[in-house]
């Protein structure tokens, strides 16, 4: 697979100027899984140092910086740090690449975010750089907080030939509009398959993962999937503590590998850098 491509494919789209301001339109949580590992986490990260990976244009700045105010945003993109500056002046936003947090002290942050799938948009090689980093630059005990795509998951089985266009609802004219909604969708068919099958061509897929085409931005971007056990197993080998807190997306619960996943978009994940275990005297 070759990283740069997958690189320039989805740096393209989101530096396209209506995914920064579709992005910078979000606010408060993207779903309950979110919310659940946020409650969890807020009490504990009361007033210590936060570095939030992809920042965007900002939607995550006003709910970490209520936790603390020793924060940090970082994202690869000058669009989304001119944007994130310009939406919150008072914070502390740079530009910088999640694979390489060289200008970040080892053992310096309580907390590393990644969130709405970003650590998804790079190649499972870097993605496994983006967690050592994350790990190198924790203090013991903290935590590395992302959100990624379940391969077994909605999202990995959407194909562009079988759009997805919500029910009818009963307000006055919902099946005019419902008409219309499908008409829509099934003219973007042809543009939506020629540009899946082009993703298909940085097709990667290992045991429990896959690099494959993502319907969000009209299948414009390709993104990590990752099967829970495998999502286990990667955060555990980049030295986690094993069974990490997963919440799946719905409901906010916690899930683990005995669950029906199949209904799971994402999974929000809190994996925990461990102390050093005391010497027996
Ligand atoms: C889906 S957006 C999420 C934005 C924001 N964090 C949120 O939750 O609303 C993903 C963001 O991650 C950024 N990103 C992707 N890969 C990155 C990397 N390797 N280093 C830094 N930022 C990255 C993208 O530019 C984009 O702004």
């Amino acid at each position: 697979m070759n990283a740069d491509l997958l690189d320039r494919v989805n740096r393209a789209w989101y530096a396209e100027p209506g995914s920064v301001a579709g992005m910078a339109a979000q606010c408060g949580f993207t779903d309950e899984g979110e919310r659940a590992a946020y409650r969890l986490l807020a009490h504990e990260m009361h007033q210590r140092p936060i570095l939030d990976l992809g920042v965007g244009p900002g939607r995550t700045v006003d709910l970490l910086q209520s936790l603390s105010t020793d924060y940090v945003g970082i994202d690869y993109l000058p669009a989304m740090v001119e944007a994130a500056r310009a939406n919150h002046p008072q914070a502390d936003i740079r530009l910088g690449d999640a694979r390489d947090l060289g200008d970040f002290a080892s053992e310096s942050k309580a907390l590393v975010v990644f969130s709405y799938h970003g650590i998804d948009s790079v190649s499972h090689e870097d993605r496994l750089r983006v967690l050592a980093e994350a790990w190198r630059v924790l203090v013991p005990g903290g935590t590395f907080w992302f959100s990624t795509l379940n391969a077994s998951g909605p999202a990995a089985r959407y194909r562009p030939w079988l759009p997805l266009v919500p029910p009818a609802d009963d307000r006055p004219g919902a099946w005019l509009r419902h008409t219309l909604q499908w008409a829509g969708a099934l003219a973007r068919v042809p543009t939506h398959t020629t540009r899946y099958w082009h993703g298909r061509a940085l097709l990667e897929a290992g045991t429990g993962w896959a690099v494959a085409p993502f319907f969000a931005g009209g299948w414009r971007l390709v993104t990590h999937y990752t099967t829970l056990p495998e999502l286990q197993r990667e955060v555990a080998d980049s030295g986690f503590a094993a069974n990490p807190a997963v919440f799946e997306d719905a409901h906010g619960h916690r899930v683990g590998v005995t669950d029906d996943l199949r209904p799971v978009f994402g999974f929000n994940v809190l994996a925990r850098k461990p102390r050093p275990r005391m010497a027996p005297d």
